[in-house]
């Protein structure tokens, strides 16, 4: 089947019936540069650094003229009269007016809460939350980059370092030995060992789930997922259960998405849009892509038949939903029967949705995010027919894995969302009902890139941390009161 059919120069799509112009693709649709539109035109009165002159600061201040993103868009083109604030719709048009808006939300937040260079000892003792009083105790220590871990029957927990090993914590005791029998894989900036599952009935058939970045010709390389059995300390019997053909490999090694998540009879998991992080594609639209996309298989791999796309000549079987960037987060919430996923948006427009048969997120066609250079990549943050996320983040937290809680040990966090962030070392309690995310509190901050969440088989909150400069740690929150 004629799977992967580039298309180049695709500046329209076509998306449930409209015509969706995409400035990104299109190089006469986009905008100029926002950090430059900034200098040239509103420095004069707002200051180089957003700190205000006569317009006054354009940091930490209470927004006069509406706060949301399309207020903001229309003070800038529309100007606001007789206040001394000028129109700019001669000269900024309505993507470069989304851009500046974005450009001032993250100027103004790098400023107020600069990414930390590092990340902080662990607070000791009892800390005080929202709901629940806790404490945070070390599992295990010196793990490169924890990128997941996963629960074993016996007790026993695996975990992966994204440097490619397959570790175990027995006992409370980190093993020195590792896992055998892992695939070849590469390890460059965000390419490695990723996700590690284990089968939901793992105690009789030992199958373990991994994904990873595989290896292709000419530095490219591609999400794989397999799946072996562990016999002692040796991964055996591998059988691929998703990968697509090494020419269609992409160079770069990022945007990889990766999480897996098994649902009754079906896996899903996710695919970034890979490629180099600077030039978007519209990969992730293309349904013969199976980049920028969540898939749903079978345990063995094999397609269900009911899947949204089965039977088109065009279509990769088992997407299940299309147009995410780089989903690094995939859960599911069994109180409600729904599957949540939050993925990574460039400069901006990090997103949390909720994942729907069939349904298009609509990257890079509408999104909240900028280009690296500042330049916008749609005017648009929402069109007819594209699901919009339930929350996003703008300026970026990179957005990592999500957990809902389903212990017993935090009563009132039952069913409730956590959520992780990379370069905002945010552990982040979402509460959650049928209309979406009604409370937002932070939990802590700053010590360390939050990795994976896992409710553990002891009730407590089980959360890998990626320290700066050393190595990383697998660590669990539990009640202050035993
Ligand atoms: C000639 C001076 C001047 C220039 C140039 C200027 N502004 Fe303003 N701007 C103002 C003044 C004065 C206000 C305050 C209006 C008020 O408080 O009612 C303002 C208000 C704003 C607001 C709304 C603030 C609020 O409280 O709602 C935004 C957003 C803004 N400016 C952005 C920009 C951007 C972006 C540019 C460049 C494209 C720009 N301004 C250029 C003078 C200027």
């Amino acid at each position: 089947m004629p799977f992967h059919l580039r298309k180049h120069c695709l500046s329209i799509l076509l998306i449930a019936g409209v015509h969706v112009s995409l400035a990104a693709a299109d190089s006469n649709a986009k905008g100029r540069d926002a950090g430059k539109i900034y200098a040239e035109l509103c420095a004069n009165c707002h200051g180089a650094k957003l700190e205000g002159g006569k317009g006054g600061g354009l940091v930490g201040r209470a927004w006069k003229h509406g706060s949301d993103d399309a207020s903001m868009a229309r003070s800038i083109r529309g100007g606001i009269a007789e206040s001394g604030m000028p129109g700019f719709a001669k000269s900024v048009n309505d993507a470069e007016a989304a851009a500046l808006v974005t450009f001032i939300r993250e100027t103004a937040t790098r400023k107020v809460d600069p990414t930390p260079k590092t990340d902080l000892p662990l607070p000791k003792g009892t800390q005080h939350s929202e709901e629940h009083d806790y404490r945070i105790e070390t599992v295990a220590e010196g793990l490169d980059v924890p990128w997941s871990f996963t629960f074993l029957p016996d007790g026993r927990m695996l975990v992966t370092e994204r440097a490619g090993r397959l570790r175990v914590i027995e006992n409370g005791v980190l093993r020195a030995e590792m896992i055998g029998g892992l695939p070849p894989l590469v390890v460059k900036d965000e390419a490695g060992l990723m996700s590690v599952v284990a089968h939901p009935d793992f105690a009789h058939n030992h199958w373990v789930y991994l994904s990873f970045s595989d290896p292709g010709d000419d530095d490219t390389a591609m999400t794989k997922i397999v799946r072996a059995r562990l016999q002692d300390w040796e991964l055996v019997e591998p059988e691929t259960i998703f990968s697509i053909p090494k020419e269609n490999y992409q160079k770069g090694h990022v945007l990889f998405g990766s999480r897996l998540v098994f649902v009754g009879e079906y896996l899903f998991f996710s695919v970034g849009v890979r490629g180099l992080e600077e030039k978007v594609t519209v990969d992730a639209q293309n349904l013969a892509i199976a980049n920028g996309k969540i898939h749903r298989v079978f345990h063995d791999g094999k397609i269900p038949p009911d899947n949204p796309f089965v039977g088109r000549p065009d279509a990769y079987p088992s997407i299940w939903s299309y147009g995410v960037r780089n989903p690094q987060g995939l859960a599911y919430d069994s109180s409600r029967q729904k599957l949540w996923e939050t993925e990574h948006g460039p400069r901006g427009g990090d997103e949390l949705n909720l994942v729907k048969r069939g349904a298009n997120y609509g990257w890079p066609v509408v999104t909240h995010g900028m280009n690296y250079d500042g330049t916008p990549i749609s005017e648009k943050t929402e069109a007819p027919g594209l699901e919009s996320p339930v929350i996003h983040w703008t300026p970026s937290i990179a957005v990592s894995e999500i957990e809902f809680y389903s212990g017993d040990k935090f009563s009132k966090w039952k069913h409730q969302l956590f959520l992780g962030s990379l370069a905002g070392q945010k552990f982040l309690r979402l509460a959650v009902d049928e209309s979406g995310v009604t409370h937002t509190e932070e939990i802590f901050k700053n010590h360390g890139r939050v990795r994976d969440i896992k409710t553990g088989p002891d009730g407590m909150i089980y959360v890998a941390l990626e320290c700066i400069g050393k190595l990383g740690k697998i660590v669990r929150i539990v009640p202050a009161v035993p």
